[in-house]
């Protein structure tokens, strides 16, 4: 700052230090609107549709709340010192004595109030967390570089990305990671989890209604971490149970002629060397488990929509799609790729 400009500020007149404060505090409450508008277009951990992310945003907004009165109260001292200065000749301040119990008031008493009580709703929100209830249901997670493998396995189903689960039930989840470290979130049901490779994690997530709701891969795992995503669906009783029976079905030959010249396709490639599809030949698991993959609404771990168009895509160009995954780009004639894709949309 220049000598002369120096010298504007420390002219400046009360009225017109007042509206700079003002100014400043309009920008504080636009950008605090702007992030909470932005967090609230997509699925947010402020909008919980379960216990466990109903008790992380409770305690969230306690925390904003306190940081928000914390934050007031020092722009007002704020205001108040740099409207109130000491001028030559005149003391506005206090004197020296109550200047100490002011410092130990708002640097010690203060602090240590507010961080007993935050502490206190942390350890009663954790205890409340890490409770268990028996478990309606039984889910086992493995994460894999770059996808979820999903077992059932009171029924033996096997599935990938697409974890479905009764609604309103308390659902067990014993999660592994095959590879390097993963962590498995629900930002509108479940907190991270971090998924260690040998060391098997239990927690429970329940949905308070049926819905779709959005997980990611939480934890930096190699080049297509982000292309890690899957959905929990949760359905009606009824609603599950039907899937589940579905999802049990082994794969039904078909009459059609491309849906079999796609089979044989299948396991003649390299397709077969690490993918599942129950009643066929193909029972290799390093890959998902694609017995029922075209009843999931996306394929790569959430990298495409499922459509004919986006399997013949994800099959025959799938390092383009998705960079540095375990399966390799597989170049076949267009009659010989369109036969692959009948039969991959043929397992619903
Ligand atoms: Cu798996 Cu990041």
């Amino acid at each position: 700052m220049s000598p002369a400009s120096r010298a504007r500020v420390m002219v400046l007149s009360p009225r017109r230090r007042g509206s700079r404060l003002k100014r400043l505090l309009h920008w504080q409450v636009a950008v605090a609107t702007l992030a909470t508008t932005a967090c609230s277009g997509s699925p947010s951990s402020l909008d919980p549709k379960g216990p466990s992310a109903n008790r992380i945003a409770d305690l969230w907004w306690i925390m904003a709340a306190i940081a928000g009165a914390v934050f007031l109260l020092v722009v007002v001292l704020l205001a108040y010192a740099l409207l109130h200065r000491r001028r030559p000749g005149k003391t506005h301040f206090p004197g020296p004595a109550s200047g100490h119990a002011f410092i130990l008031a708002g640097g010690v008493v203060l602090p240590v109030v507010v961080l007993s009580v935050l502490m206190s709703l942390t350890i009663k929100s954790l205890r409340d967390e890490t409770a268990s209830h028996p478990a309606d249901l039984q889910i086992k997670v493995v994460a894999h570089d770059w996808w979820w493998e999903v077992q059932y396995p009171q029924s033996g189903v096997v599935t990938a990305n697409e974890i479905h689960l009764p609604a309103g039930r308390h659902v067990e989840i014993s999660g592994d990671a095959a590879d390097v470290i993963h962590s498995f979130w629900v930002p509108q049901l479940i907190g991270k989890h971090d998924l260690i490779p040998g060391q098997t994690r239990t927690f429970e997530v329940q949905a308070d209604s049926p819905g779709v709701y959005r997980g990611q891969c939480a934890e930096y795992c190699g080049l297509q971490h982000a292309h890690m995503a899957f959905v929990i669906v949760a359905e009606s009783d009824a609603d599950f149970a039907e899937w589940l029976s579905r999802q049990a079905q082994p794969f039904a030959a078909s009459a059609e002629g491309a849906v079999q010249r796609g089979l044989q396709i299948f396991l003649d490639s390299t397709c077969a060397a690490c993918h599942t599809v129950r009643g066929t030949s193909a029972n290799a698991t390093s890959g998902p488990d694609l017995t029922h993959v075209a009843s999931r609404s996306k394929i790569g771990a959430g990298t495409l929509e499922t459509t004919p168009e986006n399997f013949a895509r994800w099959v025959s160009d799938t390092q383009s799609v998705k960079p540095g995954v375990n399966m390799p780009s597989t170049a076949l004639d267009p009659a010989a790729l369109h036969a692959l894709v009948a039969f991959l949309v043929s397992l619903k």
